[in-house]
């Protein structure tokens, strides 16, 4: 089938090089000329492990291209998905859909014969009604279906995710668009993805929903993890004594920093917004948010206390800057309230992270990007292990550090406190 894929950012460009190498001709768009000169020249923009080779595979074989030029691969696709920026709104908390809008805009001019047009993007629930009305203005009656099919793919894990999928959602109101889809799905359904047909609007709420939930997990343990510190409790155990209930599962119930990234902190004040304003109070999301958000505020009260609140001066080096392991993506960190915080308390900030150094410090004061694991080490009083990058997980601290004792700070847990006590360093962790 020929797909485009408008948006060439993580989800657009993983999925679109996954399309293309299950024997689909697809190409990607995006208005950032910059992204598309590098990929054209076999360079891809984003950390995601598999990926390069990947796009190597598919662009020598014809399958995949990659242009700016919009009109002209809508016109040539029968397949169009929508995967751009739904960030939240600058001075508010629901989605900013002008991205998801200027596209439906360009679209509305170019149906030149019946197109199923895709949100993949993650949008509110009554979206893919707007983009209907959007695109029927240009009397484009009959000539397309608008479809709402949310991406559930992990940075980090992105290519594993798309290629095996727990589940394929698909939200359309017509039986045509679906059968193209389960089509086009066959070869991932036949390797056990479960599919899903649904309303529009019910697909639009699953990804809300499900994102709501997992960041609720979250921050569940994060505060029994408080409990635990209270009570010389190791949360660890709890999570393994929970998760074995099959009601509950293992996954996300690992206590640490407050969840970030690009989706679940805007995803869940999202929700919270499109259910407002449709008078429905959800409670439970508004109170995830907050804990969240006090997440950063609490861990960096520990921070002080383990430095006995001088931190004036003091040489802290973070492990690790993004929001989690295997990923280049900063949007959201806890570093990010963490670092510029500190900062201004006066510490001297070094940090490392094994996708380089990031812009968002550059104009931080004290605050400087160290090459390796070990310079940014030298000199410290406290090291944070921030990302749990495998790069961290079995550093030995003293011999990579003779000349100076310094105190760990492990915010994800990766080490057991008897290792690094026998290195005779000080060790803290989080609910145990
Ligand atoms: N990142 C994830 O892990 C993930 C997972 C599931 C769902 N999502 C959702 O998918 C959507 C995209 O997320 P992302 O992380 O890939 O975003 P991104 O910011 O990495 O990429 C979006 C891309 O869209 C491009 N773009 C914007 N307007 C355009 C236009 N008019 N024409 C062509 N290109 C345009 C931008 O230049 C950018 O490259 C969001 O709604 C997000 O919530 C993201």
């Amino acid at each position: 089938m020929k797909l485009c894929m408008i948006g060439t950012g993580y989800v657009g460009l993983v999925s679109g090089v996954c399309f293309s190498d299950l024997g689909n001709e697809v190409v990607c768009v995006d208005k950032d000329i910059n992204k598309i000169k590098s990929l054209k020249m076999g360079k891809v923009p984003i950390y995601e492990p598999g990926l390069s080779e990947l796009v190597i595979k598919n662009v020598k074989s014809n399958r995949l291209t990659f242009s700016t030029d919009l009109k002209k691969s809508i016109l040539r696709s029968d397949i169009i998905f929508i995967c751009v920026g739904t960030p939240t709104k600058r001075n508010g908390s629901s989605a900013d859909l002008t991205q998801v809008y200027n596209v439906a805009k360009e679209l509305s001019s170019s149906i030149n014969r019946f197109k199923i047009i895709i949100t993949k993007s993650t949008v509110p629930v009554t979206t893919g009604d707007e983009i209907e009305k959007i695109l029927k203005k240009k009397n484009n009656k009959n000539k397309f279906s608008v479809v709402s099919n949310p991406e559930f793919l992990r940075e980090g894990e992105a290519i594993r995710d798309f290629t095996y999928p727990d589940r394929i959602v698909i939200g359309s109101n017509d039986q045509k668009s679906n059968r193209i889809l389960k089509n086009l799905y066959g070869p991932l359904i036949s390797k056990g993805a479960q599919y899903v047909h649904t309303s529009r609007r019910a697909a639009e709420l699953i990804k809300y929903a499900s994102n709501a939930f997992l960041a609720t997990k979250i921050t569940f343990i994060n505060e029994i993890a408080n409990l635990c510190e209270k009570t010389g409790i190791n949360v660890e155990d709890i999570s393994i004594g929970m998760g074995l209930d099959k009601r509950i599962g293992s996954r996300f119930l690992r206590a640490g920093p407050a969840y970030g990234g690009s989706c679940f902190p805007k995803d869940t004040k999202a929700i919270i917004s499109t259910a407002d304003k449709f008078n429905t109070n959800l409670s439970v999301i508004k109170s995830v948010v907050k804990s969240n958000e006090n997440r950063s505020k609490l861990l960096l009260n520990r921070v002080y206390d383990i430095l006995k609140k001088r931190v004036k001066n003091k040489k802290i080096t973070f492990l690790g800057v993004t929001f989690k392991a295997n990923t280049d993506d900063m949007r959201d960190s806890s570093s990010l309230t963490m670092i510029p915080a500190l900062s201004k308390k006066g510490a001297i900030i070094k940090y490392f992270d094994p996708t380089g150094e990031k812009k968002e410090f550059k104009k931080i004061k004290n605050v400087s990007y160290a090459n390796s694991i070990k310079k940014s080490i030298e000199g410290s009083d406290l090291v944070i292990i921030h990302t749990e990058w495998n790069d961290f997980k079995s550093i030995n601290f003293k011999n990579l550090i003779k000349s100076k004792k310094f105190t760990i700070f492990d915010m994800r847990n990766i080490y057991a406190e008897t290792k690094i006590k026998a290195q005779g360093l000080k060790y803290f962790s989080v609910g145990r």
